[in-house]
């Protein structure tokens, strides 16, 4: 019955099998534990190299200025905002750690020339929809070592498309846009120069867009694309692989676990109140620390936060912003009986960046407080980033506000965490193109790295660590169910 219920949402899933997984598994997370400092921004201009060929070694020079003082009074969780590079010259729409400490970065490649060259010698892409020949990357591997970065090839578009990493640690990112929406491309991590995008000889079935990817326990790679003909699209749905092998899938407002293996619905949960969730109501989710408790599966709580009220996208693509949702909600999927606990964030957010933080706690950051994902659609920018406390039992103290950004990080922006613990951040273009002036958001190029965990600490320090003990005891849980498929 709960089958039948499920037939609004159309699941169009196709799995890639990929050969030869290897066992090795990457886990760098490593924590960054110092004395509490007062809040600076340190910038260094000297790095701020348009164009590398080659990733070398530079000495950063910090210096510090103090912050602006803002509207934002409660800004008492502390963090830390530094200036990697003043420009990258693609705005980082995707960005991807590596298990070398690399990141690949990348945004579309139809919109005209980035600015970032090509290095000489370089074939330029030919015929692309805006430009005839494009000798400008779309594109780049960043190293958080040295802080530098080199540009990159992507042959097809890359628009839509979406990434997972296999256990051999390589980057396979699928469909996109016009000659893009069949690819399957791979990016292997190298330690030298050589490394770049590779796209294989091979299509995806059906062409793939706005679709979400998530390694499987036997390494294949699975692409779920949602979409539900009566509402705004509900594209980008969240996933996450859930310990008994099964995955969580989550569009618009609905939920439901599904049985990948044997292609079938297995339960539905109840639907999350409030607001939409997900593209062009862009909300975020987590799946929040493991607790390995009691005998067989632990227990797993999901967690999504900000989203837009049904019509936004339409009202905003008027000039009409509709306030953001303010809303959060758990279910504890692995219950007999879950529902939705619902919360209140300080502060409404669409397009939202959610990243569990090596301390168990949950960084919410970028986005705006009005409008929907989509070009033009978002006004506002939410400049503090939130920290969640997953297991205060006080539900008004599990909020704290960090110390604000000075860019607004609206459509095409990203972050993610790094494996010493800060928090990489960039990207934002509400555009369709490049453009730098006379437009309220511009472009952004700039990479920004937060620290957010040093400062989001309770002050006696022990939860914090039993937290980041319980985030360690989980991983190698996960590993337990990479096998091998033969
Ligand atoms: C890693 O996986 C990719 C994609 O399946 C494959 O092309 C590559 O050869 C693998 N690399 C190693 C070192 O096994
Ligand atoms: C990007 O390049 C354009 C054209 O050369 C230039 O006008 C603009 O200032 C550059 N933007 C940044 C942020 O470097
Ligand atoms: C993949 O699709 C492209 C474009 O439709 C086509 O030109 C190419 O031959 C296909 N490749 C394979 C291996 O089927
Ligand atoms: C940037 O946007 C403004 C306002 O819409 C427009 O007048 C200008 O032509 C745009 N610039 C570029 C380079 O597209």
């Amino acid at each position: 019955m709960a089958f039948k219920k499920m037939s609004f949402l159309c699941f169009l899933v196709i799995i890639l099998s990929f050969l030869k997984p290897t066992s090795e598994t990457h886990h760098h997370l490593r924590h960054r534990l110092s004395a509490a400092a007062p809040p600076r921004i340190s910038s260094n201009p000297a790095t701020s190299s348009r164009f590398q060929p080659h990733i070398s070694s530079s000495v950063l020079f910090h210096s510090t200025l103090s912050l602006p003082t803002t509207s934002h009074a409660a800004a008492s969780g502390g963090g830390e905002w530094s200036l990697l590079q003043e420009s990258i010259g693609v705005s980082a729409m995707h960005m991807q750690l590596l298990h070398n400490n690399k990141v690949v970065i990348f945004d579309r490649t139809d919109f005209g020339p980035s600015n970032l060259t090509l290095p000489p010698g370089q074939k330029c892409r030919n015929n692309d929809e805006a430009l005839k020949t494009d000798c400008t990357a779309h594109s780049l591997l960043y190293d958080v070592a040295s802080n530098t970065y080199r540009p990159l090839m992507v042959q097809t578009d890359v628009w839509c498309s979406s990434g997972a990493v296999n256990s051999n640690g390589t980057l396979i990112q699928t469909g996109g846009y016009h000659s893009g929406d069949r690819k399957i491309r791979i990016f292997e991590p190298c330690d030298d120069f050589n490394c770049d995008w590779v796209e294989l000889n091979l299509n995806l079935t059906v062409p793939r867009w706005y679709a979400s990817d998530q390694i499987l326990p036997d390494n294949r790679v699975i692409v779920v694309e949602t979409t539900d003909p009566k509402e705004e699209n509900n594209l980008y749905p969240f996933l996450h692989l859930l310990p008994d092998g099964n995955l969580f899938v989550f569009a618009n407002q609905r939920s439901v676990i599904l049985d990948f293996k044997n292609n079938k619905i297995i339960r539905e949960f109840p639907v999350i109140p409030g607001e939409k969730r997900t593209y062009p109501a862009t909300g975020s989710s987590v799946m929040l620390p493991v607790k390995l408790t009691g005998d067989g599966f632990p227990a797993v709580e999901i967690m999504v936060c900000g989203g837009a009220r049904g019509g936004a996208y339409i009202k905003a693509t008027q000039g009409k912003y509709v306030k953001a949702s303010k809303s959060c909600g758990r279910i504890r999927v692995t219950d007999k009986d879950p529902n939705w606990e619902m919360e209140d964030m300080p502060m409404g957010r669409v397009m939202p960046d959610m990243l569990l933080l090596p301390t168990g706690d949950v960084i919410i950051l970028n986005g705006a407080s009005k409008g929907t994902a989509g070009w033009e659609c978002a006004d506002d920018p939410v400049l503090n980033p939130l920290i969640y406390h997953p297991d205060e039992p006080e539900k008004e103290k599990r909020f704290s506000v960090l110390n604000p950004t000075t860019i607004p990080r609206m459509y095409h922006s990203s972050a993610i965490l790094l494996p010493d613990g800060r928090v990489l951040v960039g990207g934002s273009n509400p555009h369709v193109r490049y453009n730098f002036t006379g437009v309220k958001y511009p472009t952004d190029l700039r990479l920004y790295g937060s620290d957010s965990i040093r400062r989001s600490q309770p002050q006696s320090g022990s939860g914090s660590s039993q937290r980041f003990r319980e985030v360690q005891r989980a991983l190698p849980f996960y590993m337990h169910h990479m096998r091998d498929p033969q």
